[in-house]
Formats: C-alpha cells, structure tokens, sequence
C-alpha cells in the first residue's frame, strides 16, 4: 500500500501548476483516503519565532487546536524531542490533546529542513495500535520530500 503511494505523493509534491499548501493538502487527502487506519492526517508548523505550533492544511474532522504550544501534547512534544511519536493507545498518555472521542491512536513524525525541526506531519487513528514501523518510514519519506519545496 505505502510503496504504491509513494509515486502518487511524489506527483502531487511536483506538481508546478499547485501552490505548496493545495498540495499538502492534497497529500493528506491522499493519506485519508487510501490508508484505513488514518482518519486525520495534517501537518503542523513553527508558528513564526514563538514556541508554538499553527496547524497547516489537513483532512479530517475541523479542530479546536489550530494552536499548540511547544511541550503540550503529542504534537507539542514532538516539537521539542525531535523525534517520531507512536501512540498505540492515546488513553495511557498523560500529555495528551483530544481531538475527537473516537481516537484511539496517534503518530506524529517530525520534518526538517536542513535539519531544523519546523513542523510535522499528524496522523489520529480510530483504530486501537494501528502504526508499525511501515507508517514511519513512509511518513519520514514524505516529510523529507514536503521539505524539498518548502
Ligand atoms: N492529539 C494531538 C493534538 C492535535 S489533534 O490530534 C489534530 C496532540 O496530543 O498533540
């Protein structure tokens, strides 16, 4: 599924006639749909210099946190670690920020450019411990390309 994904990723990230926000959305789109055990994909971004994240575009569900500041939730933690976060179970995790009862799973990956960490990809899951590390290697290949034209 990931291996036939890639070039599709790879087309839209190309696409000249596309500014870079309709094509990351097109990308979460694209996540979405074809994966069954995604049911939010987005990305976040440093907001400017303050120690916080601004969502950027996504598909799924709207949500309240259009802000995160750095350090709260996954997403907030995964700004300062800079390090992949694979939740199995979103209930056992203290720093945590609900965005629908019906999650059950979450994983965010960092992106870098030129490596600094400046934003993320998001992924919430309705099934209960849906992530191996298949979803990571492709979520890495993702952000590294989103980061070729940024
Ligand atoms: N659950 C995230 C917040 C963002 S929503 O999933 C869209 C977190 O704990 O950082």
């Amino acid at each position: 599924m990931f291996q036939n994904l890639r070039p599709k990723v790879t087309a839209i990230l190309n696409d000249k006639t596309v500014g870079v926000d309709d094509k990351l959305e097109q990308v979460c789109q694209l996540l979405k749909e074809n994966v069954p055990h995604y049911d939010w994909v987005g990305f976040y971004f440093k907001n400017g210099t303050k120690a916080e994240l601004k969502l950027g575009p996504y598909a799924g569900a709207p949500t309240d946190h259009t802000i995160i500041p750095f350090g709260k939730g996954i997403c907030g933690q995964v700004a300062l670690s800079h390090q992949n976060f694979v939740v199995p179970d979103v209930k056992a995790q203290d720093n945590y920020i609900a965005c629908s009862i019906t999650v059950k799973a979450e994983i965010v990956v960092p992106l870098f450019v030129n490596g600094e960490n400046i934003g993320q990809i998001d992924i919430d899951s309705n099934t209960p411990d849906p992530f191996t590390e298949e979803d990571e290697r492709f979520l890495e290949f993702i952000n590294a390309a989103v980061a070729k034209i940024l």
